[in-house]
């Protein structure tokens, strides 16, 4: 007689996040190899994608793999250390996370997750407009450094309340995002057939009013008298300047006179992005731009850099270009799903430790020895 046919079992959903470290589990690329695993197929293509044909995703990866760095021996490291002063805050090391929307769609616990890993690997972390939790709640699981993302909202009433709650948070600075004031073309997204889950929505926004809608006329844009009408300004970032208690940053700067243009009406610093290669599509790596922003603005302006950074020695590589510290994205995201605060607590700590390893083997005790000559050109 046939045994019985084992009932086929349907596929049901994203596996359950880990609880412990596989020993197989070692590198940040690696958070990316367990997270299909764990994340709804739609959603991970979402989070992987870039713009268009993803040409500035690509070459954000690019760019970090085709700088070599050119190593010193013998030098006495034993006072060696990553710590970091910026923006009159202390740094254990200059490793960031981004501001990621939405981290309830990969794990339950969210962004008070990445917090708690934040405060436990003393990482600064930079929530975004769009959490999925409220910024307060996120605010109270970390001791590190933490900055508020803020996307300028349509009534600025309405954005100065949002500036006013980070502040009572505790949050220390304010990053405002402005390369994204619509969205990219995100094909990858498209074809996954990406929705936002019911579940998960930009909480922080839930008071926002409702505003009468632009009613265009045919001639008119969608896109430029339509959703342009409400992009900030200059006019707008000189208004919040000066109207907000902390100091504000600029996210989203590729090109060397936006960030002159930033620190000419008192922005307290830039951090040189194409969004993770997010937005608009073909334009250059962060990595790519970095030594011209900073020979622009000058030393001692504060330059972060973000897109792309997947190892110790991409942190070493954007330092020695000029990178006062870097932002970390996909990566939280993908740990947050693996393993929750456990796996981004392991993913930092890997990063942490790739960096000090890359500073010992290249013979550098502190940041501020990762000059631009620590850099192989071909032609040193
Ligand atoms: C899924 C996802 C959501 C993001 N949401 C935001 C956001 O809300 N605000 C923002 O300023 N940047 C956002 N970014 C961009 C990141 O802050 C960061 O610039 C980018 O991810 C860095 O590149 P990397 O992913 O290669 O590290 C997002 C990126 C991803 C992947």
């Amino acid at each position: 007689m046939n045994a019985p046919v084992a009932e086929q079992k349907k596929p049901i959903g994203p596996a359950a996040p880990l609880t412990s470290i596989p020993p197989d589990l070692v590198s940040v690329q690696d958070y990316e190899r367990y997270a299909r695993a764990h994340i709804d197929p739609a959603v991970f293509e979402y989070i992987y994608g870039g713009g268009a044909d993803e040409i500035s995703l690509c070459r954000n990866r690019r760019a970090f793999d085709e700088l070599m760095i050119y190593p010193r021996v013998l030098r006495d490291l034993t006072q060696g250390s990553t710590h970091l002063r910026l923006l009159q805050e202390d740094f254990r090391h200059p490793i960031l996370l981004a501001p990621v929307a939405f981290q309830k769609m990969v794990h339950p616990g969210g962004e008070s997750a990445l917090a708690q890993a934040a405060s436990l690997l003393e990482a600064g972390m930079i929530v975004s407009t769009l959490a999925s939790e409220p910024l307060e709640d996120i605010a109270r699981q970390t001791q590190s450094p933490r900055w508020f993302q803020l996307y300028f909202q349509q009534s600025r009433d309405f954005t100065m309340q949002l500036v006013r709650r980070a502040k009572l948070a505790g949050y220390s600075k304010l990053v405002v995002t402005v390369d994204a004031p619509l969205h990219g073309i995100r094909n990858r997204a498209q074809r996954a057939g990406f929705v936002l889950p019911e579940d998960v929505t930009a909480i922080n926004l839930n008071d926002r009013p409702e505003l009468p809608r632009r009613v265009l006329n045919p001639s008119q844009s969608i896109v430029f008298q339509g959703m342009m009408s409400e992009a900030p300004t200059w006019e707008d970032i000189r208004w919040l300047v000066e109207k907000s208690e902390m100091p504000v940053i600029l996210k989203g700067i590729l090109h060397p006179q936006d960030a002159v243009a930033a620190k000419a009406i008192g922005v307290a610093g830039v951090i040189v992005s194409n969004h993770g290669g997010r937005t608009l599509d073909t334009v250059p790596s962060a990595m790519d731009v970095i030594r011209t922003v900073r020979a622009t603005v000058g030393p001692g302006y504060p330059v972060l850099l973000d897109g792309g950074v997947q190892r110790g020695t991409d942190v070493f590589k954007a330092i020695a270009m000029g990178a006062d510290a870097v932002l970390i994205g996909r990566p939280q995201v993908y740990a947050l799903a693996v393993a929750g605060a456990l796996g981004v607590a392991h993913m930092l700590r890997v990063l942490r430790e790739e960096l000090e390893v890359a500073m010992s083997l290249a013979g550098t005790a502190t940041l501020a020895d990762i000059t631009p000559d620590m850099l192989f050109r071909g032609v040193n």
